[in-house]
């Protein structure tokens, strides 16, 4: 079985930085390697004593670059790969403005398998090696995004997006025919090679009580699937969803009454929780997914990350095109900053973890994607920290990997990105 081993500076989180103190959450090696073979992590440790152990296996030799696990994007729509960067509007202006139009062109096989295409080279060229994705209503959507994933031996998770009210004709599917077909792709995607299908009811907004029923029925029957949906994003959203469902206790509830709140539930955005929505959903340990190029952007509001990451799983995701880039370097420098716009600024080990170990564990692959260690599938980033003038120049006074990581995460785009692996093969760089 042919091995490689990659030689440069790693970073392994041994621990949750937001239960122990940032620093201490991860070793760092400057001179580190990470032994690849049969497209898993075969050992990582100092370079010098990896390369004695196995003197016969080839050498990357990646010079200072910062060799870390593949970035994890717990939340996008691939389908608004094409709209990213819509100028002007709200939420839900803007679903009717940009998205709306866009996602109707998905029922075109060949349109979707163009989109997932070019989508999927964005993402990796930025470093990111899995995606949680919302595809359309059509089943072509998925099996086109489910397809291109496969061919490039990729982790992916995705699901049919379901909604049968309050979207255009050509956009709306019924209780019965989302849970046909939501079934139906589950049946033909779900833990295909590094596949997971993900029942995918869009909002409350755009769900009958009959079609969350349906799909809840649907989660209960497939309780190893993933389940991702929207909650509580923008205030005017919330108002909605009050007046939608009279008899709710509050938007949360409108999910745990027909079987959608779980452990394997991934809530996107979830900026405006009540105290009771944060107690249940802390309780039955639901995962929280932050977008903060979507929350600035769309102008939705500050996600809690102090006071949530300690107490629930939390993964990272740029909300691909409400948030307003590709890339998870940007994402963890707009959670640094909405973290300073809410008071608590989040250390670079916190952000690091949240875009790689924090999203994996959030989807219930923790163990498997996220984390620099034996056993784990062989999905890499290798950045160079010096990747423009301006950010070598800060990085070259930095006193510790901290310092010398945190411009690239502020200020990297996907130059930054020197290397990438999916499953142990090269796939840029
Ligand atoms: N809420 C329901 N659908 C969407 C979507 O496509 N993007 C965002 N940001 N929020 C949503
Ligand atoms: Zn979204």
């Amino acid at each position: 079985m042919s091995a490689t081993l990659l030689l440069g500076q790693t970073l392994a989180f041994t621990a949750d930085p937001f239960t122990v103190p940032p620093p201490e959450a991860a070793r760092h090696d400057t001179r580190g390697g990470v032994l690849i073979e049969g497209g898993r992590i075969a050992a990582t440790g100092e370079a010098d004593a990896l390369r004695r152990a196995h003197p016969e296996v080839p050498v990357t030799d990646l010079g200072q670059a910062l060799i870390l696990p593949g970035f994890v994007d717990a939340h996008a729509h691939y389908p608004q790969t094409g709209i990213i960067a819509s100028w002007g509007k709200r939420l839900i202006d803007w679903l009717n403005t940009y998205t709306f139009p866009e996602e109707s062109r998905f029922g075109d096989a060949a349109y979707a398998a163009e989109v997932a295409a070019r989508y999927l080279d964005l993402v990796t060229a930025h470093g990111t090696t899995t995606v949680c994705s919302y595809c359309t209503i059509h089943p072509e959507s998925v099996d086109a995004l489910m397809a291109e994933g496969q061919a490039r031996r990729m982790r992916l998770a995705a699901g049919k997006t379901c909604m049968d009210r309050n979207a255009p004709d050509s956009l709306r599917d019924t209780a019965q025919t989302a849970y046909d077909d939501s079934k139906r792709l589950l049946e033909r995607w779900h833990g295909q090679d590094r596949l997971s299908y993900v029942i995918t009811p869009r909002f409350s907004p755009t769900s009958t009580p009959e079609q969350l029923a349906a799909l809840g029925a649907l989660w209960a029957e497939h309780p190893d699937c993933l389940m991702q949906t929207h909650l509580s994003e923008q205030t005017d959203e919330c108002a909605w969803v009050a007046e939608l469902f009279p008899g709710a206790r509050d938007y949360l509830d409108t999910y745990e009454a027909h079987g959608l709140l779980g452990a394997r539930g991934l809530y996107g955005h979830a900026i405006h929780l009540t105290p009771r929505e944060r107690a249940r959903l802390a309780e039955v340990q639901a995962a929280l997914v932050h977008c903060p190029t979507s929350n600035t952007f769309i102008g939705s509001g500050l996600f809690d990350m102090a006071g949530l990451a300690p107490v629930l799983p939390v993964g990272l995701a740029t909300d691909t095109g409400g948030g307003s880039s590709f890339s998870m370097l940007r994402t963890m420098a707009a959670a640094y900053e909405v973290g300073q716009l809410a008071g608590t600024p989040l250390h670079p080990a916190q952000l690091l973890w949240l875009a790689t170990a924090g999203s994996a564990r959030a989807l219930h692959m923790g163990d498997r994607i996220g984390r620099l260690e034996a056993g784990m599938e062989a999905d890499l980033v290798a950045l160079d920290l010096a990747s423009t003038p301006g950010i070598a120049q800060r990085a070259g006074r930095a006193q510790d990997i901290w310092e010398a990581v945190f411009p690239t995460i502020m200020m990297g785009d996907d130059r930054a990105v020197a290397g990438v692996w999916i499953a142990g093969a090269r796939v840029k760089g």
